[in-house]
């Protein structure tokens, strides 16, 4: 098992560590031969190689076997529009290169966790759906992007080959198969040429899932359900820029956007990394929540390396330092002190190694 770990900026390195640890302590417990082996990103490569994903990087990623990724951004950029060089652009960089075609992002509420999200309890209660976004096509990458001459006009391009909204919808019916058989396609197949490709090609694939019930909703209307309705939802593919923001709005649903966790899966080595971002205001001070992190290296061992148990005791621990109170300050109960991320970690860790299990039936 080769993982190459790439932590990012601002609260990147903290919570991977975290992860890296969990991961350490399962191979030890199953018996994995686990090598890893650490590339930079983002700002921190920006500061010391001049690129946000160098080719060092890059060929690292190339020869492992999945790699786990932190957070990257910098407020130094974001401030200062005319930045030649951003961390993001390390981000996407890395996503096309690698051909990570398909980001997913489960959202699932913890129970005892309903009472942070900004949702009454009993619309959340039970959400559990898949955000499957498209990831190195659409707005995000389309050209022609930039200015005219003046300066005085800005422009982005939506593209997308019949071939790309083949694979991804594909992608998203076999999920679909996989859970409780319903698909949401979200488009804005009412004003956008590329959302009524998608929606062509989705009318052509769903003959081949008959199982599956098929649901198309324009992007607009799936913003609202998706607080209206959670629980309406199983799966629902959608292009990159729709995916970027209907995700946001997924996690904080949940509660915490401390707790998600993704997989980018494609052509090469797969990527899995929380779906927040580097936080730079909490960097160093131990105060970030690293479980959609943790939950990320469980999604690794799930889908990079099919070992299910693994994944199944990641989770287990984490739901139980959650009930133990044993949280960071975004999820703690009032009045309760807050632990710290590497607190959070260790008792993670100490839980794993002394969970009893049974290898052969891979139930705990
Ligand atoms: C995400 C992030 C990235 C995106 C940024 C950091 C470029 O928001 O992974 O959702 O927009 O894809
Ligand atoms: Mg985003």
């Amino acid at each position: 098992m080769k993982i190459a770990i790439l932590p990012g900026d601002g609260i990147g390195p903290e919570i991977i560590s975290v992860a890296l640890d969990v991961t350490k302590v399962i191979c030890e417990k199953f018996g994995h031969d686990l090598q890893y082996e650490y590339g930079i990103c983002g700002a921190s490569a920006i500061d010391k190689v001049g690129n946000p994903y160098p080719d060092a990087t890059h060929e690292l990623c190339m020869r492992s076997d999945a790699v786990l990724f932190g957070a990257i951004g910098d407020p130094r950029f974001d401030n200062n529009p005319s930045a030649k060089v951003r961390p993001e652009q390390g981000l996407l960089a890395m996503r096309k290169r690698l051909g990570l075609y398909a980001n997913i992002r489960p959202v699932t509420t913890f129970e005892s966790l309903i009472h942070k999200s900004p949702l009454r309890a009993e619309l959340v209660k039970g959400a559990d759906f898949m955000c499957i976004r498209e990831l190195t096509g659409g707005l995000y990458f389309g050209r022609p992007q930039g200015r005219s001459e003046d300066g005085n006009t800005a422009y982005d391009t939506c593209v997308y080959t019949r071939e790309e909204v083949v694979r991804i919808i594909t992608l998203a019916y076999e999920y679909a198969m996989k859970r409780r058989r319903k698909l949401t396609v979200v488009d804005k197949a009412n004003v956008l040429a590329t959302s009524r490709l998608w929606r062509e090609v989705a009318k052509e694939i769903a003959p081949q899932y008959p199982e599956v019930e098929t649901e198309y909703m324009f992007v607009d209307n799936a913003a609202m359900r998706i607080i209206q309705w959670p629980t309406a939802f199983d799966v629902m593919v959608t292009e990159n820029m729709f995916g970027d923001i209907l995700t946001d709005e997924g996690s904080v649903i949940t509660g915490s956007m401390g707790l998600l966790p993704s997989a980018s899966i494609g052509m090469h080595t797969s990527v899995f990394e929380p779906i927040h971002g580097s936080w730079p205001q909490a960097a160093g001070k131990n105060i970030a929540n690293p479980l959609a992190t943790v939950l990320s290296a469980a999604m690794m061992f799930d889908y990079a390396f099919g070992l299910k148990a693994e994944a199944e005791l990641i989770r287990k621990a984490v739901n139980a330092s959650i009930d133990a109170n044993v949280r960071t300050q975004d999820i703690q109960v009032e009045g309760e002190e807050a632990y710290g991320t590497a607190e959070v970690g260790a008792w993670i860790v100490r839980y794993i190694r002394d969970a009893e299990y049974n290898t052969n039936l891979s139930n705990f």
